[in-house]
């Protein structure tokens, strides 16, 4: 096999083998296919599409590429969740403890990355003490004792992607539905869950901006996942305004600690209930999701999914007392109201301006070694189809101990612009599009 050859037949619209791809994928990992080559494959991907077995090829090979985790040892279908990423997404905060309530295994997997806020990981870690570095022996003992572990990735897993990733963040070829179903899969896959549900955003706040875009995606996921023998669904949800409140780190877990006393807002309680019904779905627990948003729902109400929360803290040597004393978490005095300028309806809140506007403030990661605050952040007190008037708190902007004059007022600008308003009454925004299982739309 020549690697030209393969470029020039991806180039001219022609299906790659299993055996051609598994052939790009480790000479590519073992240096001996050099970058200028896999930009022109990646940019000829790009072009010319891949066909479902090839991405499913694709998605393997790079599976394969580095280590894979086992959770055979833990008893039960073990369901994993991803997101393809928006503005102050608290669900997996919310979802960890509420479906491990229900009795179905979660040993969780998190990164940090980069991003408006910090991820998973970054957010636990605001509660003081929290530790999420431990083995995988370490994981699947905490999971196999409470039901419920979060850890630090470890070890080496899915090595292609790292590389491949960093490859096409620099020749403008992330954009490729087969790529980014391929990456985000191969990830997935190696962190060991035997079932998968997957939210994938479409909005202003999402990398996907359009809704058939979305469906796209999630349709080409769930082949990897049903392709791989891993049953997968993926729910296509809407990422325009930031979901919930709040957007930042400790601010995140306040707010998922509100929710899992059921006080929480309604968006991200009702995103939770559904992205949670189907795992306790495709773990067995339940005929169908509906069924299971009732069942989650009633464990948020009788207290079981908070308690769940606090043994998992307790056990990864956090201060559980955080459950009932938010003041425990980390906070800033420096608080600033934002105010409307104008009046009107909320026709859109922006959820992309809404995550600069926190990154600003350091609540994010620029890069790798950017550092975070996690007290940091925004907290919306009006969202898209609210009535607001002139001189009324839309926001309120936590921000640094330090911060200068300049950068409050540049948030506070872009916050304000982050708010559309209209004259006239505007109904709240769908939250749920539709999901895509085995059998299609
Ligand atoms: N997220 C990923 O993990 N990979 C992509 O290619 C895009 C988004
Ligand atoms: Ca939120």
């Amino acid at each position: 096999m020549r690697v030209y050859d393969l470029i020039m037949k991806k180039r001219n619209g022609a299906v790659l083998s299993r055996a051609e791809i598994e052939y790009l994928i480790t000479g590519y990992v073992d240096g001996s296919i050099p970058d200028y080559q896999m930009s022109a494959l990646a940019m000829a991907i790009c072009f010319q599409g891949m066909n479902d077995e090839e991405t499913l090829n694709l998605t393997m090979a790079m599976v394969n590429s580095g280590d894979t985790i086992s959770l055979q040892e833990i008893a039960g279908i073990k369901v994993d969740k991803h997101s393809t990423g928006g503005v102050g997404d608290t669900t997996t905060l919310v979802l960890i403890p509420l479906v491990a309530a229900a009795g179905v295994p979660v040993a969780k997997l998190s990164g940090r990355g980069l991003g408006h806020t910090g991820g998973t990981l970054d957010k636990l870690e605001s509660i003081p003490g929290f530790r999420t570095e431990m083995t995988v022996a370490d994981l699947i003992a905490a999971v196999k004792s409470i039901g419920v572990a979060v850890a630090g990735q470890t070890g080496n897993l899915v090595p292609a992607d790292k590389m491949l990733y960093a490859l096409r963040d620099v020749t403008a070829t992330v954009d490729s539905k087969p790529l980014i179903a391929g990456s985000i899969m191969s990830k997935k896959l190696a962190a060991g869950a035997d079932a998968l549900v997957l939210d994938v955003k479409a909005g202003d706040g999402a990398f996907l901006k359009s809704r058939e875009e979305a469906f796209d995606l999630a349709q080409a996921m769930v082949e990897i996942g049903n392709g791989a023998g891993r049953e997968t669904v993926a729910v296509v949800t809407n990422m325009d305004q930031p979901l919930g409140r709040a957007v930042g780190n400790a601010l995140e877990v306040e707010e998922a600690i509100l929710t899992l006393r059921g006080e929480g807002p309604p968006d991200l309680e009702e995103l939770c209930l559904v992205l949670g019904g189907w795992m306790l779905c495709l773990a067995g627990k339940i005929p169908d999701p509906e069924e299971g948003k009732a069942v989650l729902k009633k464990l948020i109400e009788n207290g079981a999914a908070l308690r769940k929360f606090k043994e998992m803290i307790k056990n990864q040597y956090g201060d559980d007392a955080v459950t009932e004393n938010l003041a425990l978490l980390p906070h800033t005095t420096n608080k600033i109201n934002v105010k409307a300028t104008g009046e009107g309806y909320i026709s859109r809140l922006r959820a992309e301006v809404i995550g600069v506007a926190a990154m600003t403030l350091g609540a994010g990661r620029e890069k790798k070694d950017s550092i975070m605050d996690p007290a940091v952040g925004i907290i919306l007190e009006k969202k898209a189809g609210d009535r607001i008037s002139a001189g009324e708190t839309i926001a309120v902007v936590h921000a640094r101990e330090e911060a200068g004059a300049d950068l409050i007022a540049s948030v506070d600008e872009m916050i304000r612009s982050a708010y559309e308003l209209h004259d006239k009454p505007v109904d709240k925004p769908t939250l749920v599009f539709g999901s895509v299982d085995m059998k299609g739309r």
